[in-house]
């Protein structure tokens, strides 16, 4: 800690002789990138060769489709992180695995009826973490809809022995998500006997979307959008509604699995490191191309730039590919306990859990002046790539447990073409238009993300060769700056 104060004041001090010669001389940002024409040489290789490959694509392809859905505690994702390790090392890079125990939730069949007022198959996807409908039978209950956790309150009188339909509008993920985190819980306080939970979703075409959801003594599940508004239309005209519900969904023992880190070792600092990653667990019933397979191999991909072109940073660059982050986040409480003695000597810590359509840049948690240096760094390095933004202050799960702790963190961010201008959009629902942007919360990403259409045909080749491109340049240019970022 000493060693890094003293590393940022005589920065400092020497930015600021360097500001007031600059006045005259250097007419844009003349922080020590201007020193350090090597910055911008660096990236622009970096960029090109990202542009000039589809490596991080061909790769996901293989593995999705090959492996398919991987939740933690499956076999799937223990070959499909056993591929990847082999792949990684026919780049000529070391992989090392650290080990994590983690949960394993088991869906089992599972289906649901609608008996009354017409007989109808309901798609549901059970929420991971759920119990099965009792003693392993069917249950068979009338159904109460509710738009909203205000509305289960003044309803609670009618909650006893029904199914409770949560069918709430989508207000942007962070905020909806609420419904399927806790729905169960408030349901099962007044005697519910289940709880279905419509997809936390902006947009429907009969997709349930699962998820993780906190223990409850009774099941739930994810209904289609549009069975949700079904079953609201017929509350509101008085049509009784029986549904029977199975679930077949229980818990099994820990198992083991692994984090997979990938490194180039630093040539001056090698014990102060860059670290970002994404993850390679997804819903079991999700190829999970986009969340977060793509996440997992832009970072692997950064890395193996960097290497493919001779790069060596000052300080160490770090990709984890983590697990476990769906439900129970395990992988990254196991990197912050395997890794807590390196809090003060980690710059930053970047997550790639979002998406990977088209980078714009990161959002930033921490102190004022690292925010101002990477802006600064991010307009002179990855303006060009339009992926150089920084804003915003929200970070990932898996790094959470360090962000928490103090280190500067990131998300990185990247917009879908697709969906463009929100607020224009009369195919997407929000409460309160003009809906902010960009913003990825109503991004096409939730349009899939924990679902059976997650899978790689969402994502292209040169979205993620240009996502593998600035998230080398940010991790390779905050590791060559003269110190950490200040906290
Ligand atoms: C993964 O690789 C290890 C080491 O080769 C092997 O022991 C293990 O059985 C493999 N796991 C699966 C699920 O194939
Ligand atoms: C890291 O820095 C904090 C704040 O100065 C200090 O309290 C802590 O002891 C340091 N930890 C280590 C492992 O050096
Ligand atoms: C970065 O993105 C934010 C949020 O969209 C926006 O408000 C800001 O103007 C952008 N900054 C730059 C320098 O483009
Ligand atoms: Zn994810």
């Amino acid at each position: 800690m000493t060693m890094v104060w003293v590393c940022c004041i005589s920065f400092l001090l020497q930015l600021q002789i360097s500001l007031s010669m600059a006045v005259i001389q250097l007419p844009s940002h003349s922080w020590e990138l201007q020193k350090d024409q090597n910055a911008k040489k660096d990236s622009h290789s970096i960029i090109e060769a990202a542009l000039s490959s589809n490596s991080a694509y061909n790769r996901l392809a293989y593995m999705t489709d090959t492996f398919g859905p991987r939740l933690s505690g499956s076999i799937a994702l223990e070959k499909a992180l056993n591929w990847t390790k082999e792949e990684i090392f026919k780049d000529g890079l070391e992989v090392q695995e650290e080990p994590v125990k983690v949960p394993c939730w088991v869906r089992g069949h599972e289906y649901a009826t609608l008996r009354s007022p017409r007989v109808k198959d309901v798609r549901i996807a059970g929420l991971g973490g759920s119990i099965g409908t009792p003693n392993g039978k069917p249950l068979i209950a009338r159904v109460l809809v509710v738009s909203s956790f205000d509305e289960l309150e003044t309803r609670k009188n009618e909650v006893k022995g029904r199914i409770v339909v949560y069918n709430e509008i989508f207000e942007g993920y962070s905020t909806t998500i609420k419904y399927r985190l806790t729905g169960a819980q408030r349901a099962e306080k007044y005697g519910a006997v289940a709880a279905l939970v419509r997809s936390v979703s902006p947009f429907g075409l009969q997709t349930v979307h699962t998820g993780y959801t906190n223990a409850a003594s009774i099941p739930s599940a994810a209904i289609t959008k549009e069975d949700a508004l079904m079953f609201s239309r017929m509350q509101e005209r008085g049509q009784e509604m029986e549904i029977e519900l199975y679930m077949e969904a229980h818990t099994l023992p820990d198992q083991m699995s692994r984090n997979l880190i990938i490194e180039i070792k630093g040539s001056e600092k090698p014990e102060e490191v860059v670290v970002f990653g994404g993850h390679m667990d997804s819903w079991d019933i999700a190829d999970g191309a986009m969340d977060d397979g793509g996440g997992a191999y832009v970072s692997w991909e950064a890395i193996r730039l960097i290497h493919s072109l001779g790069l060596v940073p000052k300080r160490t660059v770090r990709a984890v590919l983590f697990v476990n982050e769906e439900n129970g986040a395990m992988g990254g409480q196991q990197y912050y306990t395997d890794h807590v003695h390196e809090l003060n000597l980690t710059s930053i810590a970047i997550e790639t859990d979002e998406g990977n359509f088209s980078p714009y840049g990161i959002s930033f948690s921490g102190s004022h002046k690292a925010r101002n240096l990477l802006t600064d760094l991010g307009q002179e390095l990855l303006g060009q790539l339009g992926a150089g933004n920084v804003s915003g202050e929200d970070y990932g799960t898996d790094i959470s447990y360090v962000c928490e702790k103090g280190v500067p963190c990131g998300s990185f961010k990247t917009l879908d073409p697709r969906v463009g201008n929100y607020a224009n959009n009369p195919c997407l629902e929000f409460s309160n238009p003009p809906y902010p942007e960009p913003d990825m919360e109503m991004s096409a990403y939730f349009w899939y993300h924990h679902t059976e259409a997650d899978t790689i045909d969402k994502l292209s080749p040169e979205q993620l060769q240009r996502c593998a491109a600035a998230l080398a340049v940010w991790a390779f240019s905050i590791a060559n700056l003269r110190c950490l970022l200040p906290r």
